[in-house]
């Protein structure tokens, strides 16, 4: 059976996508909104809400409502979504709908309560599936989770990494650390304010990460602009490569761990599948410079970023969604 008026949501830390059935992807954009301090209203959301991150403007609160892939602030999560939904014009009166939303796999239960609520409130009549993370990854990523073989997907989003051997569209071994993409960039800003006593924000610490990454390319320096921590003025740096790799090092070696004690413990029936169809790599982390090739290498298994690595996880909850497949909530 195939849902023709179903929504698929995927609310990351960082980006939050929305699918609609017949529709296709009408929403990516940063998981960001700007609140008036004054009278409480939304003043803007995703794009245009995370850009003043940082700025300090008068007035006004940016919050990102999601930290570690869960609801930190349900209120603000809701007022996002709900001003996400109305802008695209996502029609609110289908008698059975059918909305598909992505989870880590650790999250507790009190916050799968809160993404059922912040869904709620957006439909309330329609029944809310709640699909674990990698799961939509695997699907996404081009595995055929049908026909029932072995996948082994590594999904790295803002706030987590989710791990998972899976067979079938079913999870067999699955492990979500609470950390990603934020975590190196925090370490980034950290180690420019420690080598060159420079204030950076976060989207200039992203920015290094995503032009350096592990510091195997061709590149050995960067150039950044931030406050000078001392005279607190503008100023420009070129910042090594092997700064930024030592600094996101801790967050990196952590994956790979966990990605070697997995493999260390998969059902020895579904091995040749795993080894056949690669690790692969998914979510805006997968992108990271040469973190790729330092997964294959430490795992020894043939290792790949995923097509369109961003998009993998929507690209798989509105497969499940046409399929029909989940747990209701
Ligand atoms: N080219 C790149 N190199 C390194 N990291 C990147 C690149 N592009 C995006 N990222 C990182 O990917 C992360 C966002 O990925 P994604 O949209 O998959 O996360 P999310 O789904 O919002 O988070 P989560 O699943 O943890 O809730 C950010 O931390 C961003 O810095
Ligand atoms: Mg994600």
């Amino acid at each position: 059976m195939r849902f023709r008026s179903g929504i698929a949501i995927d609310l990351g830390t960082v980006n939050t996508l929305v699918y609609v059935a017949g529709r296709g992807i009408v929403i990516d954009e940063p998981t960001a909104i700007a609140i008036s301090r004054e009278t409480g209203h939304v003043l803007s959301v995703g794009q245009a809400a995370d850009a003043l991150t940082g700025k300090e403007p008068h007035g006004v609160d940016v919050v990102h409502p999601l930290r570690g892939g869960v609801i930190a602030d349900l209120d603000a999560t809701v007022a996002m979504l709900q001003t996400f939904v109305r802008r695209v014009r996502v029609r609110r009166r289908l008698a059975k709908t059918i909305a598909v939303v992505c989870m880590p796999v650790e999250a507790t239960v009190v916050e799968q309560r809160s993404v059922l609520a912040a869904v709620a409130s957006l439909r309330p009549r329609c029944v809310v599936q709640l699909v674990e993370e990698p799961v939509a990854a695997a699907a996404g990523s081009g595995f055929d989770l049908l026909a029932g073989s072995g996948a082994f997907v590594v999904d790295i989003g803002g706030g987590t990494t989710d791990i998972a051997v899976l067979a079938g569209g079913h999870l067999v071994r699955a492990r979500s650390l609470r950390l990603g993409g934020d975590a190196m960039d925090d370490a980034v800003a950290k180690a420019v304010k420690n080598e060159y006593g420079l204030l950076i924000g976060r989207n200039a610490a992203r920015n290094l990460k995503m032009t350096l990454g592990l510091a195997d390319g061709v590149l050995t320096e960067a150039e950044v602009v931030g406050v000078d921590a001392a005279g607190r003025t503008p100023r420009t740096e070129r910042v090594s490569a092997s700064v930024v790799s030592a600094a996101i090092e801790p967050a990196v070696g952590s994956i790979v761990a966990t990605v070697r004690e997995m493999l260390s413990d998969i059902p020895p029936n579904l091995a040749e599948e795993v080894v056949r169809s690669k690790i692969r790599l998914s979510g805006g982390g997968a992108l990271l410079p040469g973190l790729a090739y330092r997964v294959e290498a430490e795992a020894d298994i043939a290792t790949m970023v995923v097509e369109d690595p961003l998009r993998s996880v929507i690209r798989g909850a509105a497969q499940l969604l046409e399929m029909g497949t989940g747990d209701a909530g």
